[in-house]
């Protein structure tokens, strides 16, 4: 279903993204159409999946999807990334945070325009519980390697190996690059509280 905050202005509850506040939570920021958030809310239905999109139209199939599959362990908000993580998510609240394929912005003017900084970092660090995860993947080399320094520089950040053992779905865009023999990217961090 569509999470819908009480209060736009203020930081939610972690009860008022899902009410079994005691199960894992895991958000993919930038969610697109959904099929790696609905693969994974299938396959561990004891944990919570929130999707943040700004498209009304990927966040109503998400929505629709969700239903039809009986999902009642999955949300999709549609706001604007850097404002739901600065301002609108409780502090501890995730396992794991998921930044699959986010716009790159290759063009130097907008670069201001990426999401990955030092700002976004701090947000991470009080977003995600002890322990607690941020995965990265993207298909362009020089904003995987102007990520990574600035996470690599965050001193509450620690790199560790991404587990090819895991459950970790091919997303839509993952698929659409493969397809024409594109390089991905990936790292995978560890916080540090
Ligand atoms: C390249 S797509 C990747 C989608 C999905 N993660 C995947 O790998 O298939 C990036 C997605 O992030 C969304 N997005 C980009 N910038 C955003 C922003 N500032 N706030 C919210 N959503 C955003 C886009 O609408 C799009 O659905």
């Amino acid at each position: 279903m569509q999470l819908i905050p009480p209060d736009y202005f203020r930081k939610l509850d972690r009860g008022e993204i899902f009410n079994n506040n005691h199960s894992p939570l895991e958000i993919d920021l930038g969610c697109g159409d959904g099929s790696f958030l609905l693969a994974l809310a299938t396959h561990y239905p004891e944990k919570n999946f929130l999707g943040v999109e700004r498209l009304l139209g990927r966040v109503r199939k998400i929505v629709r999807k969700s239903k039809n599959a009986s999902l009642s362990n999955l949300k999709v908000l549609r706001l604007e990334l850097a404002y739901t993580v600065e301002w609108l998510l409780p502090d501890d609240c995730a396992s794991r945070i998921h930044l699959l394929f986010p716009d790159p912005w290759p063009k130097k003017k907008h670069h201001k325009r990426r999401l990955i900084n030092k700002k976004f970092c701090e947000s991470l660090a009080r977003i995600l519980k002890s322990d607690g995860e941020f995965l990265f993947k993207t298909d362009h080399q020089e904003y995987f390697e102007e990520s990574i320094l600035t996470l690599d520089n965050f001193n509450m950040l620690e790199k560790i190996t991404w587990n090819s053992e895991q459950f970790y779905p091919v997303t839509d865009f993952e698929r659409l690059w493969l397809r024409e023999g594109k390089e991905i990217y990936s790292a995978r961090y560890k916080i540090k509280k």
